[in-house]
C-alpha cells in the first residue's frame, strides 16, 4: 500500500505516460516521482510495443530505464526532444519551477531545454506561493568552491535575498558530487521575490555552473493527490 504522497506521486506519472507516442524522444527526469513515470513507461514499452527513445538525466536515471526496457540514447544522438518529463521540488503559479533536490539540474535543464515540451509531474505538496522555501541548488565548480560561495553570498546580501546562508550538500563526510563532477551550493532562501533575475544573477558568477530555477521551460504541471486524484495546470 502506497503512502497518500507516494499515492500523489504515482498518479501523477500515471498520467504523464498519456502524453508519450510511438516515435517520440522523450527526456527522462530525476527523483522518485519520475522514477514511477519510467516505470509505467517501461511497461508500455513491454506490454504494448510502444517505441520510445529515451534520454535520461542522471546516471541513476539511466540504470533504471534499461532496466525497465526503455531504449536509451544520449542528448547528441537525440539532438533534439519532443517531450521531457520530469519531477520538481516546487512550482508556483507562473510554472516557474526550483528543481536539484535530487542533485541532477545541471543535466535536467539542459534536457529540458531541448525539448518542445515539458510536463512535471509533482504531489500537491510541492505547490507554492513563492517559490524557495525549498534551498535553492545551485551547481559550482569545485576549484576555488568557497571563494564562490563567498561571491554569491555578499551579491545576494546586497540584492536583499539572503543572509548569510547557504551549504554546501553533503554525502556523508564528503561534498556530494554531481554526474558532471560537480558541487552542489543549497542556498536557504525563504522567498525568491524575482526568480529571473536571480536565476541570472547566479548564472553570471565565475564557478557557477548552473542553477536550479527552471523558467519559461515547463509547459505544464500534472499535480498528483493522496487520495488519487490528479489536476492539469498550464
Ligand atoms: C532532481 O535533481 C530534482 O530536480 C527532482 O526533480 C526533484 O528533487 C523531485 O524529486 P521527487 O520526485 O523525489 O520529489
Amino acid at each position: 500500500e502506497l503512502s497518500p504522497i507516494d499515492k500523489a506521486k504515482f498518479v501523477a506519472a500515471k498520467r504523464s505516460v498519456d502524453y508519450v507516442e510511438d516515435g517520440m524522444r522523450v527526456g527522462l527526469g530525476t527523483g522518485s516521482t519520475a522514477a514511477w513515470m519510467v516505470r509505467c513507461l517501461g511497461e508500455l514499452v513491454r506490454e504494448d510495443g510502444l517505441k520510445i527513445k529515451g534520454v535520461p538525466t542522471s546516471t541513476r536515471t539511466a540504470e533504471l530505464a534499461r532496466e525497465v526496457g526503455i531504449e536509451v540514447i544520449s542528448l547528441d544522438e537525440a539532438k533534439w526532444l519532443d517531450l521531457t518529463i520530469d519531477g520538481a521540488d516546487e512550482f508556483d503559479g507562473d510554472l516557474s519551477l526550483i528543481k536539484g533536490g535530487g542533485g541532477a539540474l545541471l543535466q535536467e535543464k539542459i534536457v529540458a531545454t531541448a525539448s518542445d515540451q515539458m510536463i512535471v509531474i509533482a504531489d500537491i505538496g510541492k505547490e507554492v506561493e513563492t517559490l524557495g522555501a525549498f534551498p535553492l541548488p545551485v551547481e559550482l565548480i569545485p576549484f576555488g568552491w568557497q571563494t564562490t560561495q563567498a561571491l554569491i553570498e555578499e551579491t545576494l546580501i546586497s540584492m536583499d535575498v539572503l543572509g548569510r546562508n547557504s551549504t554546501l550538500r553533503m554525502n556523508g563526510p564528503r561534498p556530494f558530487i554531481t554526474d558532471e563532477g560537480n558541487y552542489i551550493l543549497d542556498l536557504h532562501l525563504n522567498r525568491i521575490g524575482e526568480p529571473r533575475q536571480l536565476a541570472m544573477v547566479l548564472n553570471q558568477m565565475p564557478g557557477v555552473v548552473e542553477n536550479g530555477l527552471f523558467i519559461d521551460i515547463c509547459d505544464s504541471v500534472i499535480v498528483g493527490f493522496g487520495d488519487g486524484r490528479v489536476e492539469v495546470r498550464d
